[in-house]
């Protein structure tokens, strides 16, 4: 497999599935539009867009109608899929917004999964706690096992969705960074609060194909678990300050049977 930072060229296989994804685009009010060009583009040159969470800015349901306005090019072309994160929770709404996008088409992640061109896909949004022997334990107060307990249940989900995939080709979506590779360039005193090794277990014992996340707005564009699966931060703002020439999404090139 190989990672493809696109730009159109080349021919179309038959046997190579042209897997698009970006993140953390937070449509707002009054930004419609913004995003026209990016998924335009992306329509002619992907099979399947993959969305890594912050959709909206503030979790807003009119938000959501922003980013379906500019996202219909897209929707008609090719299967959209996505995971919602931390900011699509802000104002509550988070059921309404998953309800809207599903009616529209989108295929939503949330410890189910979905095969889709040969691909079989599952994604959580995952939680915070931080990274290796420095992970948040579940000890002391009940506020830190709370914490500790909502990172472990979306590991479990992730565990569950990726069980009920066929062997072959599999892709896992993420909001947070299942390892600390993707976030270095963050102030380090945020790390905990950008993502979980124990997203990173269930991707090992899988031996997944690749795992795409965002919400580290700083962090890098690529790294490895300690199995050596490529795990892809596709925030664009990420993927616009490493890549400034192109429109901020990447394309990786998945072989299928
Ligand atoms: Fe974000
Ligand atoms: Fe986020």
């Amino acid at each position: 497999m190989s990672a493809n930072i696109v730009s159109g060229a080349g021919g179309r296989s038959k046997d190579v599935v042209r897997v698009a994804a970006t993140s953390d685009v937070h449509c707002k009010r009054g930004s419609t539009g913004a995003l026209r060009p990016m998924f335009a583009e992306i329509a002619e040159e992907a099979d399947i867009l993959l969305l890594c969470g912050d959709l909206t800015h503030f979790g807003l349901v009119d938000e959501i109608g922003v980013f379906l306005d500019d996202a219909i090019p897209v929707m008609k072309k090719i299967p959209v899929l996505s995971v919602l994160g931390n900011h699509d929770y802000e104002a509550g709404k988070q059921n309404e917004i998953r309800k809207l996008l599903t009616e529209a088409g989108i295929l939503m992640l949330d410890g189910n999964e979905q095969e889709v061109l040969g691909i079989g896909f599952t994604g959580v949004k995952g939680f915070g706690g931080g990274f290796g022997d420095r992970s948040l334990q579940p000890w002391g107060e009940k506020t830190i096992k709370n914490f500790v307990k909502e990172a472990v249940d979306e590991a479990n989900k992730l565990e569950t969705g990726l069980n009920k995939l066929d062997p072959g080709p599999r892709i896992v979506l993420l909001h947070y960074a299942p390892i600390s590779g993707t976030v270095v360039g963050e102030p380090p005193e945020i790390y905990p609060f950008l993502g979980s090794s124990r997203l990173e277990e269930p991707l090992n014992r899988h031996s997944v194909t690749a795992a795409f996340h965002g919400h580290a707005h700083k962090g890098q564009w690529l790294g490895r678990t300690s199995a050596d699966i490529p795990v892809y931060n596709v925030s664009v703002s990420v993927l616009r300050a490493h890549f400034p020439a192109r429109r901020p999404y990447i394309i990786i090139e998945v072989p299928v049977n």
